[in-house]
């Protein structure tokens, strides 16, 4: 399963992750003895069952079953894949996933994620060095950015003229720089994609550049040209500013979502260092998903204009789905003709922070947007209310917030109304029914792997001499799992399960490490006691074997196998 993830990354990512921290971001947690519980956000359910275990480092849901680490608890959640999963928790970390280990198949990008990073450099140092750069300087400083916030976004100037960057990289970096969309192609001949103006670098979550944004100096159309499309740039998922918000909030509490670079940028210098710009394209369900893996609360920031009203209602359509319990959405319209830029110029980060307060949350913005043109005194009226609200609501993932709008619109209408039923992945899974594992007659070797899942460090103790030579089917599996807890002393049940290879030895294991098993601080001394008495069964039934031998026809390692049983 672990590709070309090295294991010991994901050891270690498993190590420095929290479980209930992670989960606590997207499932409001409540403490319960040693453990956390919730409603579970895989099945519907009004008493919670959903566990997490900071010991083990793993959830389990006595409802429905679902369980695992905390890898495959944003698979789930999330609905990444695993090596998504494994990219997520290392960009939280603010670690890199070792070199050697990208991903599978596919062509290396690591050229290409050179070239774009010395291209951001260079045209940084270009607002510095180049003859022609002051205008731009001005342009910026007239505008209010300081040197440090235009350092911080790493600014930069590309310089006019159609060659600059072959001239700079060289021809032999040709192709690469049409791949990173630098350069243009036209019969033959090669230019510049951005000439004569200001850019600001796009990065990805883990900070690499993979695009620009170039701005005009002043006036004239187009005012900005972005990056194409390329094999790392995909406007559809990247969100301008998250990696920036990142360095100072690794789990920031609110994002706000608002048009410009330039609007995060200077929302950025007043200090307001949460928000993040789609990159001039409308919000997709991936910029959503992505933002809400950052953070619960997202406040969308629109122009108070035709066109913004009309990406704002798209915007929420886009986000009823991603309404899982635990997240917030509010829409923000702003004065007409003002954007954050001029807002926060205008009147401090105060007088932003006072709109920002006023964001409807999606309900009411839902409501009013609906009612809008509606007498809701007229019967007939209420009637169309009811028609409008109920596809957008049967789109919300079932639970509290749901059934809460559910009820606001069958109180605004007055009679009951009938949700369609969600079909998103996690309501699908099949209800299992809590299964109690009756530890008596649990067969010893499955025993002795589910204590050494669920207290790993009983494997540290002294284990009875000879377990290693056990011939009872899944010794292998016990074996490596010893082996792993006694090299480390910290390992908890999720690292163990999550170094299995084998997906389907994976989910077994991952099944019995939240078994229930009777331990009072006593696994080391049940583990010794089941090795021990599995090696006396193996030993009786050497013997027996043995005996059923008849003595002339022994072989010499028959004999001497014989005088070890009895000790001699
Ligand atoms: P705006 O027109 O609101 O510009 O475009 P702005 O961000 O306020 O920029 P300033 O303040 O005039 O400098 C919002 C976003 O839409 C995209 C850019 O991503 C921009 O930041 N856009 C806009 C383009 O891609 N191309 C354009 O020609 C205009
Ligand atoms: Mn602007």
């Amino acid at each position: 399963m672990a590709g070309n993830i090295p294991q010991p990354f994901i050891d270690d990512l498993l190590h420095r992750v929290d479980i209930v921290e992670l989960i606590q971001g997207r499932v409001p947690l409540k403490k319960a003895g040693h453990e956390y519980q919730a409603c579970c956000p895989f099945h519907t359910e009004k008493t919670p069952s959903f566990t997490v275990s900071p010991k083990k480092q793993f959830y389990h849901c006595f409802g429905c079953g679902a369980h695992g680490s905390a890898i495959g608890f944003l698979m789930a959640y999330d609905r990444l894949s695993f090596p998504e999963a494994i990219e997520e928790l290392a960009a939280q970390q603010g670690l890199d996933i070792p070199r050697e280990a990208q991903f599978a198949a596919g062509p290396d990008r690591q050229p290409l994620y050179d070239l774009l990073e010395q291209v951001a450099a260079h045209y940084a140092q270009q607002l510095r060095t180049h003859a022609a750069a002051p205008r731009a300087v001005e342009y910026l400083q007239q505008r209010g950015l300081t040197g440090t916030i235009a350092a911080r976004y790493q600014l930069g100037f590309a310089p006019p003229g159609w060659d600059h960057l072959i001239r700079e990289f060289g021809s032999e970096n040709k192709n690469l720089l049409h791949e990173a969309g630098l350069i243009n192609q036209t019969d033959g001949k090669t230019y510049d994609r951005l000439r004569d103006r200001i850019v600001f670098p796009i990065r990805d979550g883990r900070g690499r550049v993979i695009g620009f944004g170039g701005r005009l100096i002043g006036e004239g159309k187009p005012k900005y040209l972005n990056s194409p499309e390329t094999p790392v740039f995909h406007k559809g998922q990247q969100v301008y500013g998250l990696y920036e918000v990142r360095q100072t909030h690794r789990q920031p509490e609110h994002l706000v979502v608002v048009e410009g670079y330039l609007d995060v940028i200077a929302l950025a210098q007043y200090g307001i260092d949460h928000a993040v710009a789609t990159l001039g394209t409308a919000t997709t369900s991936q910029h959503l998903q992505k933002l809400y893996r950052t953070s619960p609360k997202i406040t969308f920031c629109f122009d108070g204009d035709r066109a913004g009203r009309e990406a704002a209602w798209k915007a929420l359509q886009t986000t009823l789905p991603l309404m899982q319990s635990g997240r917030q959405a509010r829409f923000l319209f702003l004065p007409d003709g003002e954007d954050p830029d001029s807002l926060v110029r205008g009147t401090g980060a105060a007088g932003w922070e006072a709109q920002l307060a006023q964001a409807q949350p999606l309900s009411t913005y839902l409501f009013n947007h609906l009612e809008a043109d509606l007498d809701l005194n007229s019967l007939d009226d209420l009637a169309q209310l009811a028609e409008r609200a109920r596809p957008l609501l049967s789109q919300l993932p079932t639970g509290t917030y749901r059934n809460m709008l559910q009820q606001a619109l069958e109180q605004r209408v007055g009679i009951k109304t009938q949700l369609a039923t969600p079909t998103p992945e996690h309501t699908q899974r099949p209800v299992r029914r809590r299964r109690r594992a009756n530890t008596r007659t649990m067969p010893p070797m499955r025993r002795a792997v589910a204590l050494t899942l669920q207290y790993p460090q009983a494997a540290q103790q002294t284990l009875p001499e000879g377990w290693e030579q056990l011939q009872a089917a899944g010794i292998d599996t016990l074996r490596q799992l010893i082996n792993q807890a006694s090299t480390n002393p910290e390992m908890t049940s999720a690292q163990l399960v999550e170094q299995t290879e084998d997906p389907t030895l994976r989910d077994y294991l991952a099944q019995l490490a939240v078994i229930e098993l009777a331990v009072e601080d006593d696994a080391a001394e049940q583990l010794q006691g089941i090795l021990r008495q599995m090696l006396t069964t193996e030993r009786r039934q050497a013997h027996a074997d043995l005996l059923q031998i008849p003595p002339g026809q022994m072989t010499a390692d028959q004999k001497a196998a014989l005088r070890t049983l009895y000790g001699q």
